[in-house]
């Protein structure tokens, strides 16, 4: 019989839909252009805030938050890619690069935009700290890097799609519900998604929020 296993945590799962949705809001207002950027640059705040929580949660999180319980050693992964070790509960290896790929993209997005400077209504709140050149410098990253981010957003929803037609694998519900059924697996894969997690989730990201307001402000 199949039962439910709790694979993703609460903080870990609304860190995932908060930032999808901070990022499509996000380049919906840049486009939009004039004042609304900035409701850009709030959600390029959230974003960042989200991101520096998500990489404390890779190290004090619950077991498949961890990084060092899903990012693959080399021999890991070649015995993955050749059919020879299966992809446990959490994030498969090939998977997991594909994680570290964004969650790096989107930090530099957020920290270049910081320094960002649209030559008409606004600056990114530490620009006025730096040369025009390097405001320039980091504007024209802050511009290239989002292709990085077009490109690895539509790989990832690519590997969602093909799971789920072919391997015919829903990974979308159990980042919705937490939960992944399975009648093989020993209990000792699930995550610990108690309510003293969840505050000390709700406690890192407060701090971190108290944090940017102080750079910020
Ligand atoms: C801008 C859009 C998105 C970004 C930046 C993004 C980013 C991420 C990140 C960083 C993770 C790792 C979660 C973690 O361990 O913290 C992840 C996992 C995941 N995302 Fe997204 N995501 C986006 C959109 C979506 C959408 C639209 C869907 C659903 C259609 C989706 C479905 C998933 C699923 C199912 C996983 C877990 C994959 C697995 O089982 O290994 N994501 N995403
Ligand atoms: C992860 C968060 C972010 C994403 C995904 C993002 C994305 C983008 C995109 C797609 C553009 C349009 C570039 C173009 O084609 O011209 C842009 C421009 C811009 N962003 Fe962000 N951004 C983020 C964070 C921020 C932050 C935190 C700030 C500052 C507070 C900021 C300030 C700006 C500015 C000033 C521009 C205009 C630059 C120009 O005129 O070329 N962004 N951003």
């Amino acid at each position: 019989m199949s039962t439910p296993v709790r694979i993703w945590d609460l903080p870990t799962r609304l860190f995932h839909w908060a930032l999808a949705i901070c990022i499509v809001l996000g380049i919906v207002f840049v486009k939009i252009g004039g004042n609304a950027i900035q409701w850009h640059a709030y959600c390029g705040y959230t974003a960042l805030a989200l991101i520096l929580f998500r990489v404390i949660w890779g190290f004090v999180g619950s077991q498949h938050a961890r990084f060092a319980n899903f990012v693959p050693s080399p021999a890991r992964l070649i015995a993955f890619l050749r059919g020879q070790a299966d992809g446990g509960l959490g994030h498969n290896p090939l998977g997991a690069l594909s994680v570290i790929a964004l969650l790096t993209v989107v930090l530099i997005q957020a920290l270049t935009g910081l320094f960002a400077d649209d030559d008409i209504f606004f600056q990114g709140p530490l620009a006025k700290y730096v040369s025009n050149d390097t405001v320039a410098l980091l504007t024209s990253i802050h511009r290239f890097n989002q292709y990085l981010i077009f490109a690895l957003v539509g790989l990832h929803i690519a590997a969602i799609l093909y799971y789920y037609f072919i391997k015919r694998e829903n990974l979308v519900g159990p980042m919705v519900t937490g939960d992944k059924l399975t009648d093989t697996t020993p209990k000792v894969e699930e995550t610990v998604d108690s309510s003293r997690q969840r505050m000390l989730a709700l406690a890192i990201f407060l701090l971190i929020i108290l944090g940017l307001y102080f750079l910020i402000a």
